[in-house]
């Protein structure tokens, strides 16, 4: 409970706060007496947002340096938590993802998210306080097929945190990492979205990696939490004065960290070629 008594009156930064794991936070930060503000791309969804929870607003890209500019004076004075959650997973085989689409997924998970970090820094340091939370994923300590893209981006987020996280110490600044496992959020329906051309090219090599997806789909969908769950663990982080540096949400999440740590990498591969049912050698062209 006294935890809690911390988030009273503070600034609270929330990137992608329009859906999932980010409106959900920006509920508990609210209800937690935070002063939030929210930004994803889609104003009308963050205003019905803003009319529920008090929080202010400023929409746009978060690629764009002027929303990120807007974002940072909305918070007034200080920035005491920022929560870089905007992300999504740009799905396809390595190969043939386009380097445009690759790009992109780098600018929104990864440019982004370390760009806020590094305005918000200077007025976290000044004040010798300041938690910065960032959501990663268990996609930023394991390389999956046909996201190898979107894991890049976490991982690439999981060494920058890591980093900054020994750097600002000595200024009491805190840096979080959530590693959620799957999630019941509209990841997944813009992940299936965007997935469609590669799923679609008969012609691909990597045609018979797809015809599964709804059966993988489906057994992560059966280990998945709420956005509510993840919210949870992101506000216990923010109330603690002395967080984790790494918080695994999920059973899936903690047992394949867990088993990344214990397992050769050949048994560990082994594992996700049978989650993914990737095809054999007799069955690829
Ligand atoms: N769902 C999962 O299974 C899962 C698991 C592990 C980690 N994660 C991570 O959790 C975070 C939140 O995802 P979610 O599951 O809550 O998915 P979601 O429901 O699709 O929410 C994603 C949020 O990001 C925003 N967003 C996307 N691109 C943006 C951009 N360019 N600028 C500003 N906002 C942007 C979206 O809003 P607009 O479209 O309105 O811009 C939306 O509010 C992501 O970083 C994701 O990688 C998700």
């Amino acid at each position: 409970m006294r935890d809690m008594e911390r988030l009273k009156n503070k600034s609270v930064l929330i990137t992608g706060a329009s859906a999932g794991i980010g409106a959900a936070t920006a509920r508990l930060m609210a209800g937690a007496g935070a002063r939030v503000v929210l930004n994803a791309r889609r104003a009308d969804r963050l205003e019905a947002l803003a009319n529920e929870t008090g929080a202010s607003v400023v929409a746009g890209d978060i690629t764009d340096p002027a929303v990120r500019a807007r974002l940072v004076a909305a918070a007034g004075e200080s920035v005491d938590f920022l929560i870089n959650n905007a992300g999504y997973g740009e799905p396809g085989p390595v190969e043939t993802v386009s380097e445009e689409d690759a790009r992109r997924q780098f600018e929104v998970n990864f440019f982004a998210a370390a760009e806020m970090m590094r305005a918000v820094l200077p007025g976290m340091r000044a004040r010798r306080a300041g938690h910065i939370v960032n959501i990663s994923s268990v996609a930023g300590r394991f390389g999956y097929p046909l996201f190898g893209w979107y894991c890049a981006t976490k991982h690439a987020l999981e060494g920058l945190s890591d980093a900054l996280r020994v750097e600002v110490a000595p200024w009491n600044v805190k840096v979080v990492l959530i590693e959620p496992g799957p999630v019941r959020t509209e990841f997944f329906d813009v992940t299936i979205k965007k997935a469609a051309p590669h799923m679609e090219d008969a012609d691909s090599p990597y045609a018979p990696f797809f015809q599964n997806v709804e059966a993988i789909e489906k057994d992560f969908m059966k280990q998945a939490t709420t956005p509510e769950n993840v919210a949870k663990v992101v506000l216990k982080a923010c109330s603690k004065k002395n967080p984790s540096g790494r918080y695994a949400v999920t059973g899936m999440a903690r047992t394949a960290i867990a088993a990344s740590r214990l397992l050769p990498r050949a048994w560990l591969d082994a594992g996700i070629r049978r989650q993914f049912k990737i095809p054999g050698k007799d069955e690829v062209r």
